[in-house]
């Protein structure tokens, strides 16, 4: 539930998301990004009884609204303020693993957006700073006053995929100090000038952004955390809203479905490598017409899903529970997490 002080952002793809988490009663997951806590408020819904979640974000002005939306489920969610990148320590700390699902949802959510002092938007003015966290020492602020030419067109260039990115560098160096967000932005239309119904400084925000706060740097490595904190049939859902991440997704689920990845000129395989993964999607999952029109920030949003197919650790908690998984073993059946997920349901009846 909302509270009325605190702006809301509208969860995407929801139902799509639990669909593809597979969430079930008495599940534990993982929200690695649980901004407003709308994925989390239905995941927990959803997992009742009995039913955990870890959320983690880099904001702690997020976490503070996740907290806020989830206090019916106090007993059942944990919070933690920390980047995603430490996704295996945290679960550690926490002992939060086996995990049937886990979650990401990546980039801003329409709390920083529109939160005025942040600088995330040039909606509102505010001083240029589009930090996630306050422990981060890099602002956009320092990004656009201090980097060099070279080095800020290379960023709009890659982040905010800007055919014009040279010369907002080059103007944007002639301007400096540039301190905030409408002086930014009307820059950057003095520069390129006014085109289609897309603001020109777009592009430019959205680099300095993903720059500021190492977006891209960490998905990766916390992809590869999060299939080792998987149970077996456990769930990995990404929605991603531009192509950048989009690829980084794609390119990870792909390898890691894969056995052998050596190039094709290799005659024999030397990297050893063997599927973690299966892909649930094989074609990335887009919002439906009505999604779009009622939430267009939803319109970009892609989601990705995959199944742990590898046994890293186990759901089976009790000495009951173990004794059931090695009936299931010794007898060969091949989908042990499926049929303990039929028995819970029975049991509870
Ligand atoms: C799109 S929003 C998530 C919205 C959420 N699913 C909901 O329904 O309310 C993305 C969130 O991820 C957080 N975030 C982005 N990168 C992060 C990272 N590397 N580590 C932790 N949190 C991160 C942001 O602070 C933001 O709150």
């Amino acid at each position: 539930m909302n509270n009325r002080s605190i702006p809301s952002h509208t969860p995407v793809l929801l139902s799509e998301t639990l669909n593809a988490l597979g969430v079930q009663p008495g599940g534990r997951y993982i929200d690695c990004t649980i901004g407003g806590g709308g994925h989390a408020a239905a995941i927990l819904e959803n997992s009742s009884p009995g039913g955990q979640l870890l959320g983690i974000d880099a904001d702690p002005k997020a976490l503070e609204a996740a907290k806020e939306r989830l206090q019916h489920y106090k007993e059942s969610a944990l919070l933690v303020n920390d980047n995603f990148t430490h996704l295996q320590s945290i679960c550690i700390k926490y002992d939060f693993f086996p995990v049937h699902g886990i979650l990401f949802d990546l980039g801003l959510s329409s709390l920083q957006l529109n939160s005025e002092g942040r600088g995330f938007s040039f909606q509102h003015d505010a001083p240029l700073d589009m930090r996630f966290s306050p422990d981060q020492k890099v602002s956009a602020a320092d990004i656009v006053n201090t980097a060099s030419e070279t080095k800020l067109a290379q960023i709009i260039k890659t982040y905010g995929e800007e055919r014009q990115s040279s010369r907002i560098a080059r103007n944007i160096i002639e301007g400096r100090p540039v301190r905030t967000t409408r002086q930014l932005a009307h820059l950057i239309e003095k520069t390129v000038g006014r085109r289609g119904k897309i603001h020109p400084a777009t592009r430019t925000f959205q680099a300095l952004r993903i720059a500021v706060n190492h977006e891209l740097e960490y998905i990766e490595s916390a992809l590869r955390q999060a299939i080792d904190l998987l149970g077996y049939e456990g769930r990995l859902v990404v929605i991603s809203y531009h192509s950048l991440e989009d690829r980084i997704v794609k390119q990870f689920m792909q390898r890691e479905a894969k056995g052998c990845i050596c190039p094709p000129s290799t005659p024999v395989c030397v990297c050893g490598h063997k599927p973690r993964i299966r892909l649930i999607n094989k074609k990335v999952i887009t919002p439906a017409e009505t999604e779009i029109k009622n939430n267009p920030r939803s319109r970009s949003a892609k989601l990705r899903a995959a199944e742990s197919i590898t046994a890293q650790g186990s759901y089976y908690a009790n000495a009951d529970d173990q004794a059931f998984l090695s009936v299931a073993k010794s007898r060969g059946w091949r989908r042990p997490a499926l049929i303990q997920k039929i028995r819970m349901v029975f049991l509870a009846a």
